[in-house]
């Protein structure tokens, strides 16, 4: 029989199944995922081509989207530093794939496929196990994935993921390799598995019932990597007070407050207006150029717009001078506690502003990234003109209606447009103008906390829906708590 790295339930104290009153947990790839609307039967925006291309065009950060001198500039946000992006890059490569990614009209939104689980399963990282994906594992030692050339347990920097013959890497969602910086965090969470399964064959007991080691080590990954996604990212993209409002815990179990995402339909699905448009507000976040490591101090571009200039692109054998060391990324890799007001300074890089502008490199992406090298922002405007979103306007008042507070909706003037403006565009705007360029607004906020929470809640094998008061039990800077740097230092990152 195959062996699943999904989540198995623990046994109570007789040896029977606990019941979590849910279900089996979901086999990845069988577990076909659904887009859905979030608020239905909201009017589509229409607007001429001609006016979402000269939008696009409006969309570009004219500061040149900011080298990192050590000194924040007005673009830089160092409320939230660089790697944060690329975490929920990463997030959204476990949860959402719209592998038909087509700019003409589509007639049923929750008719395209979503070609990833809609759980924090890790999918990307596992694919299917071991039997089902063996190219991701160890042929010597299955309960570990391949790192390449590399044994279990290794320091981080320079290693690289698996490649075949042409340098593609051998992973579950090929997103994971677009550039360097989301191919070396997948690698990090390809590492942290295995330094998981040689910590559980050293401490028996973190076995659960009759969980092998690899079910064990699959199961302490996902929910750590869930503790980091709901007390480590989260807050910062939407503000404590967000999540608190959506999220409460009593005694040993958690609750959700959610007025927006629906947990009648019993199984996780993607909303719409999420994946089309509030969970891209990480395209703004994007910096155009990264310091990746002390051997090589100026900044390099993410993508260059020469298609043969020096970048940070994805798709090849990491070369050597484009070893990353986290520290740069993230705070906390000298095991020193971090919270989610802990800001970027020194060699930290921030994140850019979250706002209605992208950095340069997004106007050029690679031929990988789109054939014929189209702005993101264009590609984002016309995506969610043909899935049907509503305008802004009507969303931000519909969400307000929904969650039962009155909401600032945006005036022309606050949007520097007139008329209705696409749902994408609104709620970056909002996170400028209401989150002050550091975070979400409230409309924003509230829709990407409610879905990830209830992602969460609607899988019967997560974090949330465990009644023992699971808390982090690797090692981390703050007991109980458990961060990203935690996830990277336990991975073999940070200073040597
Ligand atoms: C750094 C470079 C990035 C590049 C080159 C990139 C590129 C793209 C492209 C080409 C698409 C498809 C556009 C279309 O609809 O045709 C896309 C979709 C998307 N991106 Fe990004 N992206 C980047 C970073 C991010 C970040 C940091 C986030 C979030 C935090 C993000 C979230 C999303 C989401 C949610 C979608 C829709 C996913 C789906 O349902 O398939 N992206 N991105």
């Amino acid at each position: 029989m195959t062996e699943s790295p999904t989540v198995q339930r623990p046994l109570d104290h007789h040896g029977g199944p606990r019941l979590r009153g849910l279900g089996a947990p979901p086999e990845p790839r069988a577990d076909k995922g659904r887009f859905r609307w979030l608020i239905d039967g909201l009017k589509p925006l229409e607007l001429p081509d001609a006016t979402l291309t000269a939008l696009a065009a409006t969309m570009v950060d004219e500061s040149g989207g900011g080298g990192w001198s050590g000194q924040p500039t007005a673009a830089d946000n160092p409320a939230l530093p660089a790697g944060y992006t690329y975490l929920a890059q990463f997030v959204d490569h476990d949860i959402t794939f719209d592998s038909t990614s087509r700019l003409d009209r589509v007639d049923d939104a929750e008719a395209v496929s979503n070609f990833r689980t809609p759980r924090f399963d890790l999918d990307s990282i596992y694919g299917g196990g071991p039997k089902a994906s063996p190219y991701l594992y160890n042929n010597n030692d299955q309960a570990l994935l391949l790192i390449d050339g590399a044994p279990a347990g290794p320091r981080l920097a320079g290693l690289d993921l698996p490649r075949n013959s042409q340098e593609r890497a051998l992973i579950g969602d090929p997103r994971n390799d677009v550039h360097v910086i989301i191919s070396q965090l997948h690698l990090a969470f390809v590492a942290f598995h295995n330094a998981v399964v040689s910590h559980v064959r050293s401490n028996p007991a973190l076995r659960w019932g009759d969980e092998s080691e690899f079910q064990t080590a699959c199961r302490l990954v996902r929910w750590h990597y869930q503790w980091i996604v709901l007390h480590d990212l989260l807050p910062r993209i939407v503000g404590p007070e967000t999540v608190e409002a959506v999220l409460t815990r009593t005694g040993k179990r958690y609750k959700a407050g959610l007025k927006l995402y629906n947990l009648r339909f019993k199984a996780p699905y993607i909303p719409i207006e999420f994946s089309a448009a509030a969970y891209r507000f990480g395209h703004s976040l994007v910096r155009d150029s990264y310091v990746l490591n002390s051997s090589n101090p100026s900044p390099l571009p993410l993508f260059s717009a020469d298609a043969g200039g020096t970048d940070l692109r994805g798709f090849r054998r990491l070369p050597e001078p484009l070893r990353i060391e986290w520290e740069r990324f993230f705070p906390g890799l000298d095991g020193a506690p971090v919270s989610p007001g802990t800001p970027a300074s020194g060699t930290l890089q921030p994140s850019m502003r979250l706002d209605g502008r992208l950095a340069p490199s997004l106007t050029h992406p690679p031929v990988d990234v789109d054939e014929q090298r189209r702005s993101i922002a264009l590609l984002n405007l016309f995506r969610g003109q043909a899935l049907g979103l509503p305008g802004g306007q009507d969303f931000a008042n519909a969400v307000g209606r929904k969650v039962g507070e009155s909401v600032h909706v945006l005036t022309s003037d606050e949007l520097g447009q007139p008329g209705p403006v696409p749902l994408w565009f609104y709620l970056l705007r909002e996170a400028e103008v209401l989150g002050e360029g550091a975070r979400l607004g409230p409309v924003g906020a509230r829709v990407v906390a409610e879905v990830l929470i209830g992602l969460a809640m609607d899988d019967p094998s997560s974090l949330l829906q465990d009644d023992t008061g699971w808390t982090p039990v690797l090692p981390s800077a703050t007991a109980g708590q458990f961060t990203i740097a935690d996830l990277l230092r336990f991975a073999g990152a940070g200073p040597a």
